[in-house]
């Protein structure tokens, strides 16, 4: 699958894309809200290796792409969005922008393709999320696609010696606008 938006390309994984994520996966900014502390060479080819065997599902329920930037060419990031294992009409999305292109809009312009995708091609009733309560970031992309949080999970995650709240968030169909063409 390959999705094209006013700035970005969002296509395949390729086997060898895994330095692009490595280059910014090592970063201390991008590494803030995960449960990793660093990230070696072979976690980043496993992390690529994920992606590459789902494109080999029959039939396909999880599409992760990487986000490519259309001036540049350069692999700034990936995004997702992959149908829930028991149901076929809701699905997660996720995303990951290299932390010197963040605050251009780079991760919404890329969820919102998946959303649309989604909606029309997927048959998707329901996008949801989640994040770590303290993402600002990633909170503030969430509400700029439209959705809604809809709860706080208190101290469900434990990484980094501390416990985490998640906030998870959902969009339905019938509240989704198309982009304006
Ligand atoms: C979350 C992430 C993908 C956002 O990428 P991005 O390309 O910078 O996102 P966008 O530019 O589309 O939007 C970011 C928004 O968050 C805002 N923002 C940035 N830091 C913030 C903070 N600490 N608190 C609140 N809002 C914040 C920006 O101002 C912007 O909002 P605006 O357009 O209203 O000004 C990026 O920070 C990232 O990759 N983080 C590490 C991985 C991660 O956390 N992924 C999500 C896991 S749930």
């Amino acid at each position: 699958m390959q999705i094209t938006t006013e700035r970005l390309t969002l296509r395949e994984f390729e086997s060898d894309d895994w330095p692009a994520v490595l280059a910014y996966q090592q970063d201390p900014r991008y590494l803030e809200f995960y449960p990793w502390s660093t990230r070696t060479e072979s976690d980043v080819k496993e992390f690529v290796q994920w992606f590459l065997d789902e494109q080999a599902e029959s039939p396909r329920r999880r599409f992760q792409l990487a986000v490519v930037r259309r001036d540049t060419g350069a692999l700034i990031g990936n995004c997702g969005i992959r149908r829930k294992p028991d149901s076929d009409q809701e699905a997660d999305i996720g995303y990951e922008i290299a932390p010197e292109h963040w605050g251009r809009g780079y991760a919404t312009e890329a969820a919102a393709a998946l959303i649309e995708h989604g909606f029309t091609e997927m048959g998707l009733h329901r996008v949801s999320s989640w994040c770590i309560a303290g993402n600002g970031a990633s909170a503030r992309v969430l509400a700029k696609l439209g959705l809604q949080q809809e709860g706080r999970l208190r101290e469900n995650e434990f990484f980094k010696g501390r416990w985490w709240d998640t906030l998870v968030f959902g969009l339905l169909k019938n509240e989704w606008s198309p982009p304006k063409t």
